[in-house]
């Protein structure tokens, strides 16, 4: 009896999860101005949002600022001298200037640059300059204004809302007994874009939540990576949703032909190409790594509500933050995280590992602007979306339940 070809089954995933449907998809919540708004309101300005990692804050006073251009908050995310790491609004108590201008950096006191308003690296007000002209200052109750902070897997979280809903652990709700395990500290940053798009932040998750592209899309730079005979379009091993987070596994193809650089890279380090690290160890994995325990497996992408996406390798973990600046416009930044390397020939691997995932993130969002402008014009009002898609039907239900909360 032949083994049944799993992905070849038709509608897999919209049997297993028939509540988001099968019809066309509106594009209305990627044009409209109101929903915008909403977006801003009740989901950013709610959610729990990855910022930074607790490595981009080393030592005592280390900091690392961010401005949040959708909801206009200039945050100040710094470790004190107690060791332990706080967020603030990054402003000053006086008159309101931004308190630090530099992106990272370390201080242990941090000086206002209008008046000289001085800030200890744990948020609170030292000095005053000419303190006896002001009416009864108390510099104990001036400090830098708090925002809630919390940490998971060394992963930054923020949560600008002042009373938040959830705490951290419960708003990642499923996420964290399926990644707990994985050896995220293992990794230090290897290599990062940051890019700014004239589209909605929303189409570009879209690109990064669905394989059927590759096969198309990337032909040029991973060429056969998608070649399988038994999976011709890159069909997923599993999909998985967990409250308003998703996350998809995907397979290696059985067959794969390296480019002869490919080749060799793959001989030193971390590629693309399937190569056991000893990172994860294969009997003691964490259960949502790799989830169907696949002898084909590639790697699995987690989207963490609202703009967080993480996709975990077993030599490498890659993150991708979507920040919405406006309705049709967007910043994002990319990392990839790796094995520190150590030999020249890790180095070599680095780079090429870094040249290939820049053509295939060119790519990714080189289609994104013009559908932009696309959407606009009329011409269409609903997307039509195949099986494989489904995790974008989960993203726009979800924001819809979001937004009407
Ligand atoms: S605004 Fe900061 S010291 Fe005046
Ligand atoms: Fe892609």
């Amino acid at each position: 009896m032949n083994a049944v070809n799993e992905f070849a089954i038709p509608h897999r995933w919209s049997k297993k999860y028939p509540q988001f449907g099968t019809g066309p998809l509106s594009i209305e919540p990627i044009i409209s101005e109101e929903v915008f708004k909403l977006e801003r309101d009740k989901i950013f300005r709610k959610a729990w949002l990855q910022v930074c990692r607790e490595e981009d804050l080393p030592e005592k006073g280390s900091f690392f600022t961010r401005h949040i251009e959708l909801c206009n908050v200039h945050v100040l995310v710094s470790r004190g001298e107690d060791g332990k790491i706080r967020a603030f609004h990054n402003v000053c108590s006086h008159r309101l200037n931004k308190l630090v201008w530099d992106a990272q950096g370390k201080g242990k006191f941090h000086a206002c640059k209008f008046h000289g308003w001085v800030y200890n690296s744990s948020g609170q007000l030292v000095d005053v300059p000419d303190e006896g002209s002001f009416f009864g200052l108390n510099k104990k109750e001036n400090g830098l204004e708090p925002i809630h902070l919390d940490i998971w897997q060394g992963f930054i979280f923020i949560c600008l809302d002042p009373q938040p809903e959830q705490t951290l652990p419960e708003f990642l709700g499923d996420v964290v007994g399926m990644l707990d395990g994985y050896k995220f500290d293992k990794f230090s940053l290897g290599y990062g874009y940051k890019s700014r798009l004239k589209c909605n932040w929303k189409i570009a998750v879209d690109s990064q939540q669905e394989a059927y592209h590759a096969v198309t899309l990337h032909r040029r730079t991973l060429g056969d990576i998608c070649v399988d005979k038994n999976n011709p379009y890159m069909h997923a091993l599993d999909i998985q949703f967990m409250g308003p987070h998703r996350m998809i596994s995907l397979p290696f193809p059985a067959e794969y032909n390296p480019t002869p650089m490919a080749e060799v890279s793959a001989r030193y380090a971390w590629t693309i190409k399937k190569k056991d690290h000893g990172v994860l160890d294969p009997s003691n994995m964490p259960k949502g790594v790799n989830p169907t325990r696949a002898k084909n497996w590639l790697f699995d992408i987690y989207l963490i509500w609202p703009n967080f996406w993480i996709a975990v390798f077993d030599g490498a973990y890659q993150t991708h933050n979507f920040w919405p600046t406006g309705l049709d416009s967007m910043y994002q930044e990319i990392k990839m995280h790796v094995i520190k390397p150590t030999t020249n020939g890790e180095l070599f691997a680095l780079e090429h590992a870094k040249a290939m995932n820049r053509d295939t993130w060119v790519e990714d969002f080189s289609t994104l602007e013009t559908t932009q402008t696309v959407l606009h014009s009329g011409a269409k009002k609903h997307f039509i979306l195949q099986d494989e898609e489904i995790l974008i039907r989960h993203f726009y239900k979800t924001l819809q339940e979001q937004m009407s909360t």
